[in-house]
């Protein structure tokens, strides 16, 4: 039982983390602005392109833009203990080391655990918008992948007519049928659509393969393509934002149901559509759209100066981001009317707004590649953190191999590519999405403890970035977490705990058994 609370010092992972140079180690090939650019490459993605308009249609309204300075700040408080962890402690595992060295092994398997739901879940959640986004963006141009290979087996997809789709301001083509869908297509009089079943979601399976390949390639040719990517991704926001900016009206921050005041639309009776709550569970939604800066920790054995240039990745792209999405909201409620943006391509129907149409494909293709980034990134991450939990005994040796020429982890990272390209060919999205917002605030609220932990634990060791007044930041990083997750629905929740269940019983029967630590204390006690 004790070696479940063995700790490893904070010594040890420094030698680690300096260990480097032969070829069983990872490459130091990463400055500064290349972290920043890995962090912006996996924050902007589906969360701006796809759940902005939903967020702000059915809780926030025009308020949308509260609700990501209220998710900002959030971050904010975790962000600031990810970069004091990520410069003190270097190590590819991210949270799961920081949680070996202050709360012990059995809660960094946790944690290690948990962060799958972050890395492989969300690579999977976002190669399933990225084939939606992929499939309506050729249909535009007359190229039709058959509806059967668009989607997760079983799932019910109808085809949306022109007609039905302007009268209820739907995009047309092809869809997953859900109930509420069904009785709005009724009560406009169509009730006799075609219907297929779906066999595999292909589109998403084939982009997590082909950013598998590159990430087994190399680290640097990796990092590379995501900042190509970043460059047109952030230029697309920018272009979004400045096109749009003289044509805000405040009379769409004024409408109808919202006839006295402006900007916070009264509440509709229940909880979290509009009003305050609405505001508040508009910052839950849109929190995925801030997950990944803490991928940038998991580079840390890939920069050349980890302890200098982890806080300045996490943080820069962190603010980068907040600003550009601030300012998203403003522009995309304030020209559209709140009560149309329940579309899954909120920012081309903005652009269509201004007559800017023409716009409108580049846009397309601009969130095309910024969701490749965030998936590319988040399948940097996940290898990475497996390579840290096998080096340590907790995974089979096999998962910490380094390709000899690639210096990357080859093993861990088609393993990934295999799991995750299975799950994004076969899970429906609803299922997957929060399940990482619930697993990364999991993560957050671990890390931010820890933090305070080892300040109390160690306050001796060298920290090159300290988290100011970490006596608030920490446990409101920590509250902020837990109310975050709190939010979410019962069925996530149990999903969580059916996740963690088997964690434990992998952790028991493997993880405990050839832990390194235990087996260096047991040969040290004898
Ligand atoms: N923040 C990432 C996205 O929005 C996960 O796609």
């Amino acid at each position: 039982m004790a070696n479940l609370f063995l700790r490893k010092s904070i010594a040890e992972l420094k030698a680690e983390a300096e260990s480097s140079g032969d070829e069983h180690s990872l490459k130091r090939a990463l400055s500064a602005l290349n972290l920043v650019t890995l962090g912006i490459g996996a924050i902007i993605g589906a969360g701006i392109f796809v759940l902005t308009g939903h967020a702000a249609a059915a809780n926030a309204g025009p308020a949308i833009a509260l609700s990501f300075v209220l998710g900002g700040i959030a971050c904010a408080f975790a962000g600031l203990c990810y970069a004091e962890m990520a410069s003190t402690v270097p190590i590819a595992g991210s949270a799961y080391t920081y949680a070996y060295a202050t709360m012990g092994e059995f809660i960094a398997w946790i944690i290690g655990w948990d962060l799958i739901l972050e890395y492989s879940l969300g690579a999977t959640t976002v190669a399933i918008g990225w084939s939606g986004y992929v499939t309506s963006f050729l249909r535009g141009f007359g190229i039709d992948i058959p509806p059967e290979l668009t989607a997760a087996p079983g799932t019910v997809l109808v085809q949306i007519p022109e007609a039905a789709a302007a009268k209820l301001n739907l995009v047309p083509g092809w869809t997953a049928l859900t109930k509420e869908l069904q009785t709005q297509l009724a009560q406009v009089g169509f009730t006799d659509l075609q219907t297929v079943k779906a066999i595999i979601n292909l589109p998403a399976m084939l982009i997590i393969a082909l950013v598998t390949i590159l990430l087994v390639i190399g680290i640097k040719e990796s990092a590379n393509v995501n900042s190509a990517i970043v460059v047109i991704k952030v230029a697309i926001v920018l272009t979004f934002i400045i096109a749009g900016i003289g044509y805000v009206s405040t009379s769409n921050w004024v409408t109808p149901s919202n006839p006295e005041g402006a900007f916070i639309p009264p509440n509709t009776g229940r909880f979290g559509e509009f009003g305050w709550s609405g505001v508040l569970r508009g910052a839950g939604v849109v929190f995925f759209a801030y997950i990944g800066f803490d991928a940038v920790s998991t580079a840390a054995q890939e920069a050349r100066n980890p302890q200098r240039d982890m806080p300045i990745g996490i943080l820069g792209s962190l603010f980068i981001c907040t600003i550009l999405y601030v300012l998203v909201a403003f522009v995309l409620t304030g020209i559209v009317p709140y009560t149309q943006l329940n579309v899954p391509d909120p920012i081309a129907v903005g652009i269509d707004a201004i007559g800017m149409k023409w716009l409108s494909p580049i846009i397309k293709l601009g969130a095309i590649a910024g969701l490749s980034s965030v998936i590319l990134v988040m399948l940097l991450g996940q290898p990475r953190i497996f390579f840290s939990m096998s080096k340590d005994g907790l995974l089979p040796a096999a998962f910490s191999k380094v390709h000899p020429r690639f210096r990357t982890p080859y093993i861990t990272t088609i393993i990934t590519g295999i799991v995750v390209m299975i799950a994004a060919g076969t899970l429906p999205i609803g299922i997957v999405g929060e399940l990482v917002s619930i697993g990364t605030l999991f993560a957050f609220a671990i890390v931010c403890a820890g933090v305070l932990v080892l300040r109390i634990t160690h306050p001796e060791i060298e920290r090159p970035f300290k988290a100011p007044a970490i006596w608030l930041v920490a446990p409101a990083g920590v509250l902020c977490s837990v109310a975050l997750m709190a939010g979410l629905p019962r069925d996530t929740w149990l999903r969580l705990i059916i996740w963690m269940a088997i964690g434990l019983v992998i952790y028991f029967a493997y993880g405990a058994r050839h832990s390194r630590l235990a087996q260096r204390e047991a040969i040290a006690a004898d």
